[in-house]
């Protein structure tokens, strides 16, 4: 089977800050609670008229430039997402448009936060016979239109964001390797995350967006629960297989969602807080593009070097969740 690397990494954040000062005005809030609660001090959000694909299109247009790839020599694209700019067509299609990916199949996933790390999982097994040579993998999403700002457990947590890596095949020392990847999920616990509104059993109506079913409804403490327990395990089992122990990972991703979560995964799996790469505080939960990104500013601030090796781990609306070992 053939090895698949990392060949370039990118991502975009809008350029508009929400601090959590926002949120003391329309809601029942402070920016003390939101930041001992959660970490988080700002988010970033789009602009009215602004889509995933402005986003996710700049992040793959930056993974490509890094990699040095021609948008046509890509065979794939993957979108993990749960926010494409229209319920049809898929992100996919509208990002190899924009892009000019001629020869590429795409599509996307609806996994919520580790929709990046599905994504890796399915590149890769597309990749591993030879058949894919180059793939784009991307994780973005717009939450800052999903929330009600009537909410406060939900409306001070998500920020916007897009990130994205290109995969290629390695076959010199020092290419970078993903290892193992290791996916999962638990329908029975659909709603403890969920959007009601604007699918196929309660379509768009002037009633629905009355009763604010367009918007994400979270049992918040119920899902930090399952957060901290589901990553731990992803994490154990995606460096089992591989024979790894956590003293030998350099760089932890966890999913950004709230720094006490992130920090009491670091803390089962005994991974000191140096190694922990945090965007949490800037960018608030951008769900699917959290990693990502995260990966993105590792690689491009210097911290990522290649041959590091990195653990990321994520969860969410599904309930899903996931783990990636790769050597950068
Ligand atoms: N400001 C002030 N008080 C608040 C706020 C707020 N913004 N939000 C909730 N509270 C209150 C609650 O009403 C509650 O008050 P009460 O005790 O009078 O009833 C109190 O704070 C405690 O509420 P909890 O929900 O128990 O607070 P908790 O410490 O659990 O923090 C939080 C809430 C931040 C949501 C936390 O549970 C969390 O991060 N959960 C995980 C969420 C997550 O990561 N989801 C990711 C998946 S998202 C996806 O898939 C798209």
């Amino acid at each position: 089977m053939k090895k698949i690397g990392i060949k370039g990494t990118g991502s975009v954040v809008p350029e508009r800050v929400i601090p959590n000062s926002y949120f003391e005005k329309i809601v029942d809030t402070t920016d003390e609670w939101i930041l001992t609660r959660t970490g988080i001090q700002t988010r970033r959000m789009i602009k009215p008229g602004q889509g995933l694909s402005d986003l996710a299109t700049g992040a793959s247009e930056k993974a490509l430039e890094m990699a040095g790839l021609p948008p046509e020599k890509l065979d794939m694209i993957i979108v993990g997402t749960s926010t494409a700019d229209m319920l049809s067509p898929s992100a996919g299609c509208i990002i190899q448009h924009r892009l000019g990916a001629k020869k590429a199949v795409a599509f996307d996933i609806n996994a919520a936060c580790p929709g990046f790390i599905y994504g890796l999982a399915v590149a890769q097994k597309f990749m591993q016979d030879g058949s894919c040579r180059h793939a784009l993998v991307v994780g973005g999403e717009i939450v800052s239109n999903r929330i009600d700002y009537k909410d406060r457990a939900t409306c001070v947590l998500f920020g916007d964001g897009a990130g994205a890596v290109v995969l290629g095949h390695s076959s010199r020392n020092g290419d970078g390797e993903i290892l193992s990847v290791d996916i999962q999920s638990d329908g029975d616990l659909w709603k403890l995350i969920h959007v009601p509104g604007g699918g196929s059993r309660i379509p768009a109506s002037q009633e629905m967006l009355e009763e604010g079913l367009q918007y994400l409804k979270m049992q918040g403490n119920e899902v930090f629960k399952y957060a901290v327990r589901t990553m731990v395990e992803a994490a154990h089992s995606a460096m089992k297989s591989e024979g790894i122990t956590s003293e030998e990972i350099d760089w932890f991703i966890p999913h950004q969602a709230n720094i006490r979560i992130m920090d009491t995964v670091a803390e089962r799996l005994r991974i000191p807080k140096e190694k922990v790469i945090i965007t949490v505080h800037k960018y608030g939960n951008t769900s699917a593009a959290s990693i990502p990104t995260a990966l993105d500013e590792g690689v491009r601030g210097g911290q990522i070097r290649r041959g590091d090796l990195i653990l990321a781990t994520s969860f969410g609306a599904g309930l899903t969740w996931g783990a990636a070992l790769f050597r950068y």
